[in-house]
């Protein structure tokens, strides 16, 4: 009975529960689509934010560099003035050969790379930028009319490859010193300039202002590095902002190349201006890695050039920058030091040997002049090739210090020991026809002898970011093999 009354009671009971479940079933169908719609969405987002900090955190710390070789076609199109040695300037057959100045390096780099130095500095900033055939580029001041002074391309991979002229090595105390910038001897260079590299080097802008000379800057959209340009205190004018704000916000430099080409020195004091550079290079080390806040240094041996008297005087220097390389980085093997933004970072100097380069065109450009004997050249090519440390190339390269001395009759000083040498500039001994190894006695022709250049420098740049190895050991005989290969007149097989 009791069953009978309650089954009514029961179905309906059954039934609202039902309809019940059925709700709460349907309630959560709907909840769990449209959470799974939210969640998916969330993922969706949070994936794209996790992929673009990825892909902003491989952009700083996946350092690419490549580089392949490929037809010579410099066509100094930054390097306009000094590079483009006419029609007049010619070869030595010896170096007219294929395989010796008929290819170029093609750069592909997220790097950000510097160029610090004089005009031959320059020279070979403008001749990088235009092998990574740049996205955009900046001239931020000018030294001279439209001689470029400091200046900054954007490649296609992100990267930056800048030059900032300063003829002589750069000293901290003497940042913003009319007197002391290019075009002038002295070491001098603007602050300004340095704030604009490290912004453009966080974040690429349009529409750069370029600077003459003499011009500061009338009014600046950061105010805090406002402030620090108007400090009285170099070394506060010259360091890193603490900057959050994206748009001021500044980052250094991977790799600086510094271009110690004394043809600034001052020839009235000739061998004090040696020891000069000797005692700066130390400076120059230290802004490189802490001011502009590189981890990478290329230091360029001196090469043959006007403003020599002689060659056991750049022996030297040289050997003093092959001896500090080689210390700095045996003391800094196993330190770790710290970019600003918090990234691991080596400090490494390397040498690009310049001065074996412009030893090898020397020695042919006198060969073809007739300056010297075949069986003489014969030995002495010989040993120069045979070379297998920096100092047993010094050495034998002593004996061209003869046909240093035959010189034209321009020269530089009162007393007539510094001047411009037949071997060097000219391609006959009536010095009828210049040499193409160079515009004019300290510039090189980049049209010609660019390219292997750029190939050298490419080549050891590479050495540091190769995933081949990392060791000392590998780097410094990758190093070596580089400025073999390219610093020197060994044909390269480019074209297979
Ligand atoms: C910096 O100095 C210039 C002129 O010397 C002045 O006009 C400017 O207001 C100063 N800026 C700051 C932020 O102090
Ligand atoms: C340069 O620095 C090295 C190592 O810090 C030091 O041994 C050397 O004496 C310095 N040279 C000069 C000329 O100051
Ligand atoms: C330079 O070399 C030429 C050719 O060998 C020679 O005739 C001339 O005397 C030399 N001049 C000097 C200053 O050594
Ligand atoms: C150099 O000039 C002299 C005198 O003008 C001439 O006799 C000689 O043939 C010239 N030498 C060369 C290599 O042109
Ligand atoms: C300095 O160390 C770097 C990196 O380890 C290496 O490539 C280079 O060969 C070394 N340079 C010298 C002069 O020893």
């Amino acid at each position: 009975m009791s069953l009978v009354l309650h089954r009514p009671k029961k179905r309906k009971t059954y039934y609202s529960l039902l309809a019940v479940v059925i709700c709460f079933v349907l309630v959560f169908i709907v909840a769990s689509i449209n959470l799974a719609i939210l969640k998916a969405r969330t993922e969706v987002v949070a994936e794209k934010t996790k992929h673009v900090e990825r892909r902003k955190h491989r952009e700083r710390t996946e350092k690419l560099f490549t580089y392949k070789l490929v037809k010579n076609e410099i066509q100094n199109i930054y390097a306009r003035f000094v590079g483009p040695c006419g029609d007049d300037h010619v070869l030595p057959t010896s170096l007219q050969k294929k395989g010796i100045f008929d290819f170029n390096a093609l750069v592909e780099t997220n790097l950000r790379i510097l160029f610090v130095g004089d005009s031959v500095a320059v020279q070979l900033s403008q001749i990088f930028q235009e092998s990574s055939s740049p996205k955009d580029r900046h001239v931020i001041r000018f030294a001279r009319g439209e001689h470029e002074s400091t200046h900054v391309a954007l490649t296609h991979q992100g990267g930056r490859i800048s030059g900032l002229r300063v003829n002589g090595l750069p000293c901290e105390n003497d940042v913003d010193d009319l007197e002391l910038m290019a075009p002038l001897r002295g070491g001098g260079f603007s602050s300004y300039d340095v704030h604009e590299l490290r912004r453009l080097n966080y974040l690429w802008r349009d529409n750069i202002e370029s600077l003459d000379r003499d011009e500061k800057r009338q009014s600046y959209d950061c105010h805090d590095i406002w402030q620090q340009l108007n400090s009285t205190n170099t070394a506060l004018r010259l360091a890193l902002p603490n900057m959050d704000a994206d748009k001021c916000r500044e980052e250094g430099f991977d790799v600086i190349v510094n271009t110690l080409s004394p043809g600034w020195i001052d020839l009235r004091r000739y061998d004090s201006q040696w020891q000069l550079m000797k005692e700066n290079l130390n400076e120059t080390i230290r802004l490189s890695f802490d001011v502009f806040d590189a981890e990478t240094v290329v230091l360029q041996t001196i090469p043959v050039m006007n403003n020599l008297k002689n060659i056991p005087d750049v022996k030297e220097l040289n050997t003093y920058i092959w001896e500090l390389a080689k210390d700095f980085n045996k003391s800094n093997e196993n330190i770790i030091s710290y970019f600003r933004d918090g990234r691991r970072k080596f400090k490494r100097i390397l040498v690009m040997d310049m001065y074996a380069f412009s030893i090898h065109l020397f020695l042919q450009n006198s060969i073809q002049v007739g300056l010297i004997s075949v069986e003489h050249r014969d030995k002495i090519q010989q040993k120069l090739n045979a070379a297998t440390s920096y100092n047993d190339f010094i050495e034998e390269s002593q004996v061209l210090d003869f046909i240093m001395k035959n010189t034209t009759t321009e020269c530089f000083d009162k007393r007539k020991t510094i001047c411009k040498k037949v071997g060097h500039v000219c391609l006959d001994s009536n010095c009828t026809i210049p040499s193409a190894i160079t515009s004019d006695g300290i510039h090189y022709c980049t049209g010609i002898t660019g390219g292997r250049m750029n190939a050298g420098l490419a080549c050891l740049i590479e050495c540091r970011y190769s995933s081949k190895g990392s060791g000392i050991q590998y780097l410094d005989k990758c190093m070596f093999d580089c400025n073999k290969r390219y610093l020197s007149i060994e044909p390269i097989d480019w074209d297979t």
